[in-house]
């Protein structure tokens, strides 16, 4: 029974159509305007009245009041990363083509678990241009994720699965599966590790050289966990590792798999992409098709906005032993929305899941490989230029060799090691504070040192040169 207060209409699209639009315009407005400044706005703290302001009460106060609220207090302070100076941790800066392909997948809403509609088939088309830069072959499959960590997670399962076989029914029925991996690998792969009941103990640590892992230790490893009737299953080689930068050999880790029957997992999280650099860089990656399973991201070193990584699995067949389930709910149709095979859901742990590949569908039309590529380039030469800056102060120290984007180091590695920690750490965060430039920071040798990751399209050489000589002025200050 409808009773009087029901009203016929509870839609929550606008009362005003064009109020909305003026709305929208202005918020349009604000963003690019945003964008066009990002040389001129740093990271900032979030005052604690703001803070407390963002509370919601509950009330709706309307789209336009929302919107001015939006702008004004909430858009002001974000990571920071859009500025050029911004060298912390890897992050990516995002894309001018990010703002319209957002606007664009907010307005189509899908979900892009499964079924016949537009954005699957871009999903696809991304998946496929990634597959080609990467040389996995056309068995390949992939699935888009928030990024290298759940990718990690879906590309172990597919290798766990490839080892154990009936793992999604029995569980681990007591087996003792071992992978291997640098020091220094990224901790995405030890909670891989200990989210498919493996246990991080499980991952073995490989001693690296300048030149990645150390292959007869590795080998020593994998004969001693079967000597002590242990099942070796997988190797992961690191494309560009966290800390320092380092590449391992792919090539010779790929034979080594062949050799070993061993699945090989890739974490390329950033360092893939100097796949798309000119050389010398472009060779970091040699062998990296010949992997069976790859994570990366886009929103690292293809500057794409948050989030977006990506699983690729060599052969599909055993990404979808890993995944694939389809409840009588999920049930698909020769034809109509419930068409559209393969469904993603069959390819990772999520069933809903956004059009996240536009926005790199956006990128890639808009800009090209060849110019995204020239921007890798650009911030492996820039690094280069670091390091060259720290060499030529007599007080900094590099504390290791650049190879792509990352560039780590001290500010006075003539103090000893407890003064150097203290003042490195004190630089980091004054000159966050002061909104001059943002390096993170790692221990390295037990010391705490500084470190940059240029993945940032927008640095220029001025940049780099302000950034350590703001460091050397507050060392020496
Ligand atoms: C080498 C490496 N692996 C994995 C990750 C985790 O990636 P994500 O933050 O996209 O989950 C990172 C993050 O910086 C990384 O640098």
């Amino acid at each position: 029974m409808m009773h009087d207060q029901d009203k016929d209409d509870s839609s929550l699209d606008p009362d005003d159509w064009q109020h909305f639009r003026a709305t929208a315009h202005q918020v349009l407005d604000a963003c690019v305007d945003r964008l066009c400044a990002a040389r001129d706005l740093p990271w900032q703290p979030v005052p604690a009245a703001q803070v407390a302001a963002y509370g919601l009460e509950g009330a709706g106060r309307g789209e336009a009041a929302m919107a001015g609220r939006m702008v004004a207090e909430i858009m002001p302070y974000a990571t920071g990363n859009t500025h050029p100076s911004f060298f912390g941790w890897v992050h990516g800066t995002g894309l001018a083509s990010g703002l319209l392909s957002e606007m664009v997948a907010a307005t189509m809403n899908a979900n892009c678990g499964g079924r016949d509609h537009g954005l699957i088939y871009v999903e696809r088309a991304v998946i496929d241009w990634t597959r080609r830069v990467m040389g996995f072959p056309e068995t390949a499959s992939g699935v888009l994720v928030t990024g290298t960590s759940q990718a990690t997670v879906i590309a172990l399962a597919a290798a766990r699965t490839w080892a154990l076989r009936q793992v999604r029914d029995d569980g681990l029925g007591g087996a003792r599966l071992t992978a291997y991996a640098g020091n220094g690998s990224h901790n995405a792969i030890t909670k891989a590790m200990e989210l498919l009941g493996l246990g991080n103990r499980a991952l073995r640590l490989v001693r690296q050289t300048a030149t990645g892992m150390d292959m007869a230790a590795l080998r020593a490893m994998i004969a001693a966990d079967r000597a002590a009737g242990l099942q070796p299953f997988a190797v992961i080689g690191t494309a560009g590792s966290v800390d320092l930068g380092r590449f391992d050999d792919l090539t010779a880790l790929a034979d080594l798999a062949e050799a070993e029957q061993l699945w090989l997992h890739v974490d390329g999280a950033y360092g893939a992409w100097t796949r798309l650099a000119a050389p010398p860089w472009h060779g970091l990656t040699d062998g990296i098709g010949r992997a069976h399973s790859l994570a990366c991201d886009f929103h690292k070193w293809m500057y794409v906005p948050y989030d977006c990584g990506l699983v690729l699995i060599r052969d599909e067949a055993w990404h979808r032993a890993a995944f694939a389930a389809r409840p009588a709910y999920l049930e698909s149709q020769a034809a109509g929305l419930a068409g559209g095979e393969p469904w993603f859901c069959d390819y990772g742990t999520d069933l809903s899941r956004g059009g996240r590949a536009l926005k790199v569908w956006a990128a890639i039309e808009a800009y090209g490989a060849d110019r995204l590529g020239a921007a890798i380039t650009r911030n492996c030469q820039l690094a280069a230029g670091m390091s060259a800056a720290i060499a030529a102060d007599p007080k900094m120290r590099l504390m290791a060799p650049v190879v792509s984007c990352i560039c780590v180091f001290t500010a006075n590695g003539t103090l000893p090691a407890a003064a150097q920690s203290a003042l490195n750490r004190k630089i980091a965060q004054e000159l966050q504070l002061a909104g001059t430039a943002v390096f993170s920071t790692t221990s390295l040798n037990g010391i705490t040192v500084l470190r940059a990751a240029i993945t940032n399209h927008r640095t220029r050489s001025v940049d780099i040169i302000n950034a350590i000589a703001a460091v050397a002025r507050l060392r020496d200050g």
